[in-house]
């Protein structure tokens, strides 16, 4: 039996949303896949910034300009440690994993075919497990570059595999871009390896990190990875934050998107000249803010620690699968994703929608749909999912509760 006292009873009181009644029930808040909530901590690190330090970085002289500059500057040393990043890294901040994506995708074709790493009759590889926010920035670079787009396709249980891989690279591979999670079913992708072999085969890495930062996973710098992108509000960090991180020789790259003020060393009416990294991959006024809380997150996430987050979610998910499993009519997806803290389930003739909108009837958060990954789900041929995930201020309680919530939808619904 699992203790009810456990990792999530001691960190909810940080987490003051969590406090609330939904329907009139205690919120079980299973959607983290989607967006985790903020701890006190991070709440603070907002709040402290935007009554005290609040202004532009990089163009002022005065005091808070200075304050705003160094915070920002700070954040980003703290992240970059946070992700393990080495010398030779640098960290963009974005509003999110799907812009940094679009800036690599983009970025590699737009400075036209004279000197564009993507070009006409190059070839990228996309996983089959990926986001949308993975795989149409990628459709679209292809379409634009004149690049053939090929999908390294998962197997029935929605696995990848190396030797897939090693059929599809050639010489002209320029680009392998996957996922070191799968938002729609868990699945932990051999990463490590499969970046290896593209790495070596001469194409630019991109990992797709959303749902493994706040997670315990390699150092960027142990990985053979050029860019790495991912967003704050996974990671107990504020919405509209995020990072793309690589090896500075690939960021320099990308043509820059975002043309605009902070990004020049001069300017004239016929041209400009833009300015290094990271300034140049960071037109416009960023979200000051939002990369002081997201700092605040990850030092949340080290405090409390990843190994104990880890232990702690995917004890939760296995405690989810095992029930769900045990459930007529009901198949988990990616049964053997232990490393994972997100749990999706079909159910026989029941239709996902009716099962989340019951279960939020008794205040349990959960995402129906097709997660961002029609073609994942297409591929496995089983349509929309029910997906619960778990973060570290979840508890057993809760997914007794969700185990309860949905037989008795399925009672209702069948
Ligand atoms: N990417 C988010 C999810 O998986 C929105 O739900």
């Amino acid at each position: 039996m699992h203790a009810l006292i456990d990792l999530g009873t001691g960190l909810r009181a940080q987490f003051p949303v969590l406090e609330q009644r939904v329907h009139g029930q205690p919120l079980a808040y299973l959607d983290n896949a989607a967006t985790t909530h903020m701890p006190v901590a991070v709440l603070d690190a907002l709040r402290a910034f935007e009554t005290q330090d609040r202004a532009n970085i990089h163009r002022g002289v005065h005091t808070l300009s200075q304050r705003a500059t160094d915070a920002f500057e700070r954040a980003r040393s703290d992240l970059k440690r946070f992700v393990g990043a080495g010398a030779d890294h640098e960290l963009v901040f974005t509003s999110g994993t799907t812009e940094a994506l679009n800036l690599v995708a983009h970025g590699l074709w737009a400075d036209g075919p004279a000197s564009a790493w993507l070009r006409a009759g190059d070839e990228i590889i996309v996983s089959g497990l990926e986001h949308h926010a993975n795989l149409i920035p990628w459709q679209q670079a292809a379409r634009r570059s004149g690049a053939t787009l090929h999908i390294l396709r998962p197997d029935a249980q929605g696995r990848l595999h190396t030797a897939d891989l090693e059929r599809l690279l050639t010489p002209r591979t320029r680009v392998l871009a996957l996922t070191a999670g799968a938002n729609a079913t868990g699945e932990r992708p051999p990463y490590e390896t499969l970046l290896a072999l593209a790495a070596r085969a001469g194409a630019l890495t991109v990992l797709d990190a959303a749902q493994a930062v706040g997670h315990a996973m390699p150092g960027i710098a142990t990985l053979d990875c050029d860019f790495m992108a991912f967003s704050g509000h996974k990671m107990y960090g504020p919405m509209g934050t995020g990072a793309l991180v690589g090896r500075r020789t690939a960021l320099e790259r990308l043509a820059p998107l975002r043309l605009g003020g902070d990004m020049v060393e001069w300017v004239s009416y016929e041209g400009a000249g833009f300015a290094g990294l990271p300034a140049r991959l960071e037109g416009g006024t960023p979200n000051v803010a939002g990369a002081v809380g997201l700092a605040a997150a990850a030092a949340f996430i080290e405090r409390t620690g990843r190994a104990t987050l880890d232990a702690h979610v995917h004890a939760l998910r296995a405690h989810a699968a095992t029930g769900l499993a045990a459930i007529d009519g009901v198949t988990v997806l990616a049964p053997q994703a232990h490393q994972s803290a997100l749990v999706s389930f079909v159910a026989e003739g029941v239709h996902p929608h009716d099962i989340g909108t019951l279960l939020d009837g008794q205040g349990i958060a959960v995402r129906t749909g097709h997660h961002c990954a029609q073609p994942l789900l297409d591929h496995l041929g089983l349509g929309p999912t029910t997906r619960a995930s778990f973060a570290g201020y979840n508890t057993h309680e809760e997914v007794e509760r969700l185990l309860a919530g949905v037989a008795r939808s399925l009672e209702i619904l069948k």
